[in-house]
């Protein structure tokens, strides 16, 4: 038996901050508004999905202690591809010297988590080493003017390496869903902007988060008192609030980075994920839950027992 662990990690944000002062000037909205019904404070805005992700991407190789050359596949997870054709990765590939394959991956802002299983698939069928990227420039698809999406979704990348080991790895449970038949209460036609509703994506977004953790909860075996990080998607601190507490997992045992990065789809979960190890909030040996969800709508879990020295 051949299971994975995370032997690097690395993050990347644009420089621009966009603040909730700086939409006031130019939305009908207000800093209060904003911060009550979202959490989120500031955003960064700028540079490309492929940018973003070869700079996390780097910083995960580098923890890891790797080159380029011994990555065997690079597994992109965007909703925003710099390019409808080749791939976003193909850049990432090309700039980190990597020799392996290389694609991306949609499943909106559960691409990560999506992301993550598959790469265990990949190394339980003999790739040595993967590297995960989550990456997004959703600034370019947000219309600025839309006070509805303008003060949500931002820009942000975040990368891990997986390495191959013998026995079960990392990885105690897992689960990945999506119903086709809300996918138009969040999208973007091609050269289109986002379009949402809100309360409708709020609501199923609640639903999901908790439905979803608990089944890999079950399939790992553990309660929720048991995890001792959970990682969820960094949408709206009210989502994250109420799906914590129907779960059972305080807030003291969640990472929250929305605040300063706003939602950054399939970038959210290794971002929030980077600055809790940063932080110094994660253990060898330490439960952690990840759990996502998306347009599609989409939504994606995973339990993994964290296995490298923070
Ligand atoms: N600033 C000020 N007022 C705003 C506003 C803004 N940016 N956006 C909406 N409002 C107003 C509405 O017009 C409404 O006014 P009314 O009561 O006079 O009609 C009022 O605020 C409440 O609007 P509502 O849409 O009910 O607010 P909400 O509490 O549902 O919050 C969201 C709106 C978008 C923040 C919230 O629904 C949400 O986060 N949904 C999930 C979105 C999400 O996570 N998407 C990504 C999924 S990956």
């Amino acid at each position: 038996m051949v299971g994975a662990v995370i032997v690097g990690w690395g993050t990347a944000l644009p420089d621009r901050i966009v603040t909730n002062a700086d939409l006031e000037a130019v939305l009908d909205t207000s800093d209060e508004w904003i911060t009550e019904r979202t959490g989120i404070k500031e955003r960064r805005v700028g540079g490309t999905t492929a940018g973003l992700a070869v700079a996390a991407g780097a910083r995960a190789l580098e923890r890891a202690g790797l080159h380029g050359s011994d990555i065997d596949q690079v597994l992109l997870a965007t909703t925003t591809p710099d390019r409808m054709i080749p791939s976003t990765a193909s850049d990432v590939q090309h700039a980190l010297g990597i020799e392996g394959g290389a694609l991306d991956l949609n499943a909106a802002c559960s691409g990560f988590v999506y992301g993550l299983v598959h790469a265990h698939g990949l190394i339980a069928l003999g790739a040595r080493r993967v590297l995960l990227i989550g990456s997004e420039t959703l600034s370019r698809v947000t219309d600025w003017h839309d006070r509805n999406t303008a003060i949500l979704f931002a820009d942000g990348a975040g990368a891990v390496v997986l390495e191959a080991t013998a026995g079960t790895g990392q990885l105690l449970g897992w689960d990945l869903g999506s119903d086709g038949s809300a996918r138009d209460l969040l999208y973007a036609d091609i050269g289109g902007y986002l379009q949402m509703d809100g309360r409708e994506v709020f609501r199923r977004a609640v639903r999901a988060t908790v439905d979803s953790a608990r089944r890999s909860l079950e399939r790992a075996g553990i309660r929720p008192s048991d995890v001792a990080l959970a990682v969820p998607h960094q949408a709206n601190i009210r989502i994250i609030d109420a799906a914590c507490q129907r779960l059972g997992i305080p807030m003291e045992r969640t990472a929250t980075v929305l605040h300063a990065t706003g939602n950054t789809s399939s970038a959210s979960i290794p971002l929030a994920l980077v600055d809790a190890i940063e932080r110094g909030r994660l253990h060898r040996g330490d439960l952690v839950l990840l759990v996502g969800f998306g347009a599609g709508m989409s939504w994606a879990s995973a339990v993994i027992r964290w296995e490298a020295d923070t």
